[in-house]
């Protein structure tokens, strides 16, 4: 149990406790764990002090304060957006809500299989594939543009805990994503996506440098060290016709 999004319903009992001590009673072992590592980690309390909605938030932070991949006025789509705490970065790096008058108005859009909670400056489109032709078709329904100037990723499958099998299953997933690119994506835009580091790993790299001048595998330190979580960041997508 080592994702976000898989632990939801054990951080919910405990939300509802409201202290951890008497949370962790008939926990089994890994569930009791996994508890006192999150509510020991500097991210979660990080993330509780400065309103998101997940401790992810830093690792979309860090990448922007080192790489500046987000700028008033772009227009970008989150995929796996839920709960929502990078969407909360992405509102505010690219002036979504217009709280800075002098700058330029960005777009979000947010997908993800799940239900995501309303954010002010977002679109969200819950209950949808990024892998299903329907929801690709919606997708572009949803762009104000018709495209986007970046493509982040930070979907993950539910693991199975067979480490070779969940990384293939997200290696699939950024390759669909590569697959809507040139339908959605600004030749010399962006794109941010995670993976999760194995034998595959480099197919995904191979195809994102055909098509994408620059890339570059990056690890933020906010991922967890025993994490294979790794992100490819993808910059100045090449022209591509499509049909
Ligand atoms: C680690 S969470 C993302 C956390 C998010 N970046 C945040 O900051 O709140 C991964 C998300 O990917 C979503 N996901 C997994 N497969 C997906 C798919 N095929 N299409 C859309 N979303 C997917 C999951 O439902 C989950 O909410």
């Amino acid at each position: 149990m080592s994702r976000c999004w898989t632990s939801a319903s054990l951080l919910l009992q405990c939300r509802r406790i409201h202290t951890v001590a008497p949370c962790l009673k008939n926990k089994t072992g890994a569930e009791h764990r996994w508890l006192e590592r999150h509510f020991n980690d500097p991210y979660v309390k990080k993330s509780k002090k400065q309103n998101y909605r997940c401790r992810s938030a830093f690792k979309l932070l860090e990448i922007d304060e080192k790489h500046s991949i987000l700028h008033p006025g772009l227009h970008a789509i989150d995929c796996g957006t839920a709960p929502g705490a990078w969407a909360q970065v992405v509102v505010e790096k690219v002036n979504a809500t217009g709280a800075d008058p002098a700058a330029p108005v960005g777009f979000v859009l947010g997908v993800d299989l799940l239900q995501i909670s309303p954010l002010e400056g977002a679109v969200f489109l819950p209950h949808a594939n990024i892998a299903d032709p329907d929801t690709q078709k919606r997708i572009q329904e949803l762009l104000p543009k018709g495209k986007v100037d970046i493509i982040l990723s930070d979907m993950a499958p539910n693991a199975t805990g067979i480490r070779e099998l969940d990384h293939q299953k997200l290696i699939s997933l950024c390759f669909a994503l590569l697959d809507l690119a040139p339908h959605i994506l600004h030749p010399g835009g962006t794109m941010l996506c995670k993976f999760w580091d194995g034998k595959d790993s480099h197919l995904l790299q191979k195809k994102l440098k055909q098509d994408f001048r620059e890339v570059r595998t990056i690890k933020p330190q906010a991922c967890r060290k025993e994490s294979a979580e790794v992100y490819y960041l993808a910059r100045s997508y090449k022209t591509k016709h499509t049909t």
